[in-house]
């Protein structure tokens, strides 16, 4: 089978990325040409479920009607008129997303490093005219295992060599301390040069490692004790990917931010991905004013941040994880799978673990990190209908999209137990 508008099959398709394209990536042998809801169909018409969701970026499901009628008809009418002109859109889309997520201002980026980026500057800029450290001082904690993108800046606080081998010489001001580790944290803000801590809710790439419960609130106390600014970066985890809006929420069950959070709220938080439903690049970073005014005209910015398309499509996508309950659906379903996981750690050795939080979740394969196990796991799902991704060699992460029903999730459960039992049998 071909795909219709170009007649190319699956290896041609794949053949021509791997010609003309760069290799930076190793996607499985799959090639999409459709997508609805959970599933999606390849060129030859084989339909899969997404349990990727495009790296948690389509949280509401792939082309949900909604956000993509929102998307037609903004771009009928304007598209970009870049920040040198105000448009209709963004002050809409300002006051919505700010009270959405209960910050006094938003700053409008396109994809999700730009805005860690972002927040790395804006951190810096509150350190020297708010905090007061001398110039060129400043410096900016991270945790080992994080993944906040891939530019230079960024890849300068990673300790993964696939990500920094070959990229020296890197940024300064940057220390790195141990994850879900408070004593470290405590240590590290002693220094009056720190202006702030980026860190992830939950460390998706790494793993899908959760901290300890008390993690975030302490990480909170101890930042504010030391006047160190909180960043958590949520573009992974955030909008009802792990059950509730923010992981940063803590137990706090409603729908939208409130003071509830507030035992871990960040100072500033950094979201994208689910931001526009996988629809187009949208990321924000939220602060208060304290923060976000020290920022001044011409000192930060980007084309395409804040244009018009983008601000329909966020509120939009926005409103559908509000009107669908997705957060809930997404705490109710993760319970669902670890357990049904935890049942297959008793039938097989293959799985030694399973852990996540809402429908971010993983399991740890029973093999070494440069072993093809996890890999050759994942053919096997996908030749059944199922398309996961292992990360960091021997961990399979599951993230299916937040509209998935619990008959959908059960069929899901049964195609990854059957491949596991049968993977394990023939090996
Ligand atoms: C926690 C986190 N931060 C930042 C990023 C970078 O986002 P993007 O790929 O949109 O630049 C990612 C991407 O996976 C991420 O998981």
């Amino acid at each position: 089978m071909v795909n219709e508008a170009t007649r190319l099959g699956t290896a041609e398709l794949i053949a021509l990325e791997d010609k003309y394209g760069a290799h930076n990536y190793h996607p499985l042998p799959v090639v999409l040409s459709r997508g609805e809801g959970v599933f999606v169909w390849d060129v030859d018409g084989k339909q899969y479920f997404d349990f990727l969701s495009a790296y948690s970026a389509v949280n509401q499901g792939h082309c949900h009607p909604r956000i993509i009628e929102a998307l037609k008809s903004q771009a009928e009418k304007l598209t970009l008129t870049s920040r040198a002109f105000y448009n209709d859109q963004l002050g809409i889309y300002e006051k919505f997303v700010t009270s959405y997520f209960g910050y006094d201002r938003v700053l409008p980026m396109n994809t999700g490093v730009e805005a860690v980026e972002t927040a790395m500057k804006l951190c810096k800029k509150w350190g020297y005219k708010v905090k007061g450290i001398a110039q060129q001082d400043a410096k900016i904690i991270f945790a080992t295992g994080n993944f906040h993108g891939r530019t230079q800046a960024i890849i300068s606080a990673s300790v993964d060599p696939g990500a920094t081998a070959d990229y020296g010489p890197y940024l300064p001001g940057i220390e790195i301390i141990p994850y879900n580790d408070l004593e470290a944290l405590t240590d590290a803000v002693k220094d009056p040069n720190v202006a702030g801590f980026i860190v992830e809710p939950i460390q998706g790439e790494a793993g899908v490692f959760v901290p300890d419960a008390n993690y975030l609130p302490e990480v909170r106390r101890i930042c504010k004790a030391a006047n160190v600014l909180f960043i958590a970066d949520e573009v992974q985890t955030g909008i009802a990917r792990t059950g509730r809006l923010l992981a940063s929420c803590g137990n706090c069950s409603c729908e939208k931010s409130c003071e509830n959070r507030y035992e871990s709220r960040p100072d500033i938080l950094i979201l994208g991905k689910a931001m526009s439903g996988g629809v187009f690049p949208v990321s924000a970073v939220l602060a208060d004013d304290e923060i976000m005014l020290t920022i001044k005209p011409g000192e930060h910015g980007s084309t395409f941040g804040g244009n018009p398309l983008a601000c329909a499509v966020a509120i939009e996508a926005l409103k559908v994880i509000e009107d669908e309950g997705l957060a809930e659906n997404a705490m109710r379903l993760g319970e669902i799978f670890r357990e049904r996981m935890q049942s297959l750690i008793a039938k097989t050795e293959l799985v030694t673990l399973v852990r996540g939080k809402g429908l971010l979740n993983a399991i740890v394969i029973n093999d070494d990190e440069d072993s093809h196990t996890a890999w050759d796991i994942c053919v096997k799902l996908a030749e059944n209908g199922l398309l996961a991704k292992p990360t960091h060699g021997n961990i399979i992460r599951f993230a299916p999209p937040l509209v998935m029903t619990e008959e959908q999730l059960h069929a899901c459960c049964d195609i990854i137990e059957k491949v596991i039992l049968t993977f394990d049998k023939a090996h």
